[in-house]
């Protein structure tokens, strides 16, 4: 069978055909995949640079997607961290780590939205008792898992949502869908600061996409706003784009009532994730999210890696 081959962390995936793999435990099967995204978080498996990689090569990446059984039916899984990922035309899932989709499900759509709208929805569903009418931040809010981030929150009762990130395109375009109020962090820090702390002055939860400096500088931006130091705030670390490591300010934590928490694999579990895949993919087959998706055939896995213009767009890869 073909699959994505990564073979150096230096390098795109090729497509190349391997031994068509075997369940090893009564609770794996084969399954035929039919499509798999293209997460930032696979990017970071190819290329050895995320926090549960191994080094071991060679890898299939891809770490969830959509495929049938010999049982016939549609399944969104979620590998364990392996070296035979999504990206082949078959792949071993655990099926305790998937859920079986309604048949009239979209694959491309489930394989395109679950990473990036988890996000969001399982941190503000398993992180923190999030309260509808709250005031909601979401930094880095122009990638996909920031625009679905704006659209659960709204789901999910906020009663204010600050959409902030660099790109003015996109920021219009999320200004111009309505419901969240956008701030530049594109210019000087010192205007960002001004323009964030006015804006996210009275938030009570941030969806963190971004870490690095950026976050430092939000992070004193909004605490040093605040007109009410009593009142709780609950920074949710979820990404990590602009940096793996912040110099969070001290003081942020003792002048006011800062919680820093994370969310992701690890201060989630298995069982609690899959718990909130049902109701997940129920929206997803309501069509209640928009996303921009790409479906792009396995074979031009090469290619379409090495693109990284296009952020506005999910890449699916069918094979
Ligand atoms: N913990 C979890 O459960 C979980 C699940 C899914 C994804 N994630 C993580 O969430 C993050 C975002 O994922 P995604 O799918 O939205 O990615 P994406 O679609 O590639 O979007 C990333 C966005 O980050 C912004 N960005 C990139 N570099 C930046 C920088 N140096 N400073 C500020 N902004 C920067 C860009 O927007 P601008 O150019 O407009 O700023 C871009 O649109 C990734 O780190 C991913 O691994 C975590």
């Amino acid at each position: 069978m073909f699959a994505a081959v990564v073979t150096s962390f230096d390098s795109a995936p090729r497509y190349q055909e391997i031994a068509t793999p075997e369940a090893q435990a009564p609770t794996e099967i084969v399954v035929d995949v039919l499509a798999a995204g293209l997460h930032p978080r696979v990017r970071s498996q190819a290329d050895g640079s995320h926090y549960t990689s191994t080094d071991e090569l060679p890898l299939v990446p891809g770490i969830d997607g959509v495929g049938r059984g010999p049982d016939g039916l549609l399944r969104y899984f979620v590998l364990p961290d392996t070296v035979r990922g999504s990206m082949a035309e078959q792949t071993v899932i655990d099926t305790r780590r998937s859920i079986v989709l309604p048949a009239g499900s979209d694959p491309v759509a489930v394989a395109a939205v679950m990473n990036p709208a988890m996000s969001s929805w399982i941190a503000l569903r398993q992180r923190i008792d999030f309260a509808p009418g709250s005031n909601v931040l979401v930094l880095g809010a122009t990638g996909s898992a920031g625009r679905l981030a704006v659209q659960i929150a709204k789901r999910f009762g906020a009663a204010s949502i600050v959409a902030a990130a660099r790109n003015a395109d996109l920021l219009a375009e999320l200004a111009a869908a309505g419901g969240a109020q956008t701030v530049s962090l594109a210019g000087e820090p010192a205007d960002v600061a001004t323009r964030l702390g006015a804006a996210a002055a009275e938030v009570d939860v941030v969806l963190d996409y971004l870490w690095g400096e950026p976050t430092a500088a939000a992070m004193a931006a909004v605490v040093t706003h605040r007109t009410d130091e009593s009142r709780p705030l609950t920074w949710i670390e979820i990404g990590s784009v602009a940096g793996a490591a912040a110099s969070i300010p001290s003081a942020a934590l003792r002048a006011s009532r800062l919680s820093i928490v994370g969310s992701g694999q690890g201060s989630v579990s298995g069982r609690e994730i899959l718990g909130e895949l049902p109701a997940l993919v129920q929206a997803i087959d309501e069509g209640a999210f928009e996303v921009e998706t790409r479906a792009v055939p396995l074979r031009d896995v090469g290619a379409v890696w090495l693109d990284t213009s296009n952020t506005r767009e999910r890449v699916v890869l069918v094979p």
